[in-house]
């Protein structure tokens, strides 16, 4: 890592610091310290090219107290097995299926055990109905190959090659949105650790450390389903939504805090009721039922996830400081809201109009919120 990242990441991991030059740094920038700090306290065995051993690599996503007092700041919420098993399965030699709805943090997670594991998480490939199989294999440098013909020198390795070849984690993100041919560019790579470059009579082979993690939309199921013989590659593990309110509202909030600071917020009080008001209203909507297990209702077309609950807390936060008294209040996230839960502007408005009616209206404490969603839905 050059000097001015290192100098970047470790400002915006302490939240201070003039060098705040990078709006989203990588989380093995961002965490480089507790990243450090774990590796000097592991003393646990770890698997080949491993930069931590998989407990150290479970405590960096789940959060701790290290023995020298250091904090681990949880990336991820949620059962600790669910955590485990995605880690110990990286060092096997299946690869990592991450699967989930929406917004349940599959990049997330992703990201934070690649940059755990390998210390590096932008070996990426971004999967969409148009990724080239060069995308995952590689390319060639045009200029040489017309120069000198085609030659190890001429040729452009893509992230999963450049993951084999250093013994670090490839990422393949949306991997059901990839057409299915491309898809089964994997095959090979995963079973036998090998990537073929005809063109040159040669082959990459995996060294240890190599491994893959793909993240999947459950939603997306049916667009470019996964080959039974692709899927037998991976161990499936899939992400839950948040089991309770208060676990929600800690992802939020944590979040919201760490990306106000990313794009400097004035430190607001955190407005914890507001919070609240937001994710119990997306829950409900989500579930289709009242907390309290009493009222039906109908869920909106959208997806209401966590994602989006910390979008609309966010954007009422640089409300509140650009427009308001600073504190976040039910009028800077009646706007964010109104827009996240109606998408379609017909079917959905009319399922928001029952909520606000026969839900928010008759709720104690809510008239503020209620009044303020009125004005913005009028
Ligand atoms: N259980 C959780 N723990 C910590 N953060 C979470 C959790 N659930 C959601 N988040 C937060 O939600 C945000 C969105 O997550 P992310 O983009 O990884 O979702 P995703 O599952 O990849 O969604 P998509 O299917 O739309 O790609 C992240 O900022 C992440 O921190
Ligand atoms: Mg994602």
């Amino acid at each position: 890592m050059a000097g001015a990242e290192e100098s970047a990441a470790r400002a915006e991991g302490a939240g201070t610091g003039a060098e705040e030059e990078v709006l989203r740094p990588h989380a093995e920038d961002a965490f480089a310290y507790e990243l450090k700090a774990l590796a000097a306290a592991d003393d646990r065995p770890r698997p080949a090219r491993w930069n931590l051993s998989p407990w150290a690599v479970a405590t960096y996503l789940l959060g701790g107290v290290l023995p020298d007092g250091t904090a681990i700041s949880p990336k991820y919420v949620g059962p600790r097995r669910i955590v485990e098993v995605a880690v110990t399965t990286l060092a096997t030699d299946r690869a990592l299926l991450l699967l989930g709805v929406p917004g349940t943090a599959k990049t997330w997670v992703s990201e934070h055990l690649a940059a755990a594991v390998s210390g590096d998480s932008t070996l990426l490939v971004q999967g969409t109905a148009g990724t080239p199989e060069e995308a995952i294999r590689y390319g060639w440098d045009y200029a040489r190959l017309l120069a000198h013909g085609p030659s190890r020198d001429a040729l452009v390795p893509g992230p999963v090659m450049r993951a084999m070849s250093g013994g670090g984690i490839a990422r393949v993100e949306e991997l059901t949105r990839i057409p299915a041919d491309v898809q089964d560019t994997l095959i090979t790579i995963l079973s036998e650790k090998t990537l073929p470059i005809p063109e040159l009579g040669q082959e990459v082979m995996a060294v240890r450390g190599f491994n893959l993690i793909a993240t999947a939309n459950d939603r997306d199921r049916g667009v470019n389903d996964l080959s039974s013989a692709l899927r037998r590659r991976f161990n499936t593990v899939v992400l839950p939504l948040p089991a309770t309110v208060e676990d929600e509202v800690d992802i939020v909030a944590r979040r919201v805090d760490q990306m106000g600071r990313a794009i400097d917020l004035p430190q607001a009080p955190p407005g914890a009721d507001e919070i609240r008001r937001v994710v119990t209203v997306f829950r409900e909507l989500r579930d289709g039922v009242t907390a309290d297990g009493r009222t039906k209702v109908k869920s909106p077309s959208g997806t209401l996830s966590t994602a989006e609950a910390i979008s609309v807390v966010t954007g009422g936060l640089a409300l509140a400081a650009h427009f308001g008294d600073g504190v976040l209040r039910s009028a800077d996230v009646a706007a964010g809201i109104l827009g996240a839960v109606v998408r379609d502007p017909a079917a959905d408005r009319v399922v928001w109009n029952e909520y606000l009616e026969s839900v928010v209206r008759e709720r104690d404490g809510w008239k503020d919120f209620y009044r303020a969603c009125r004005e913005v839905s009028a």
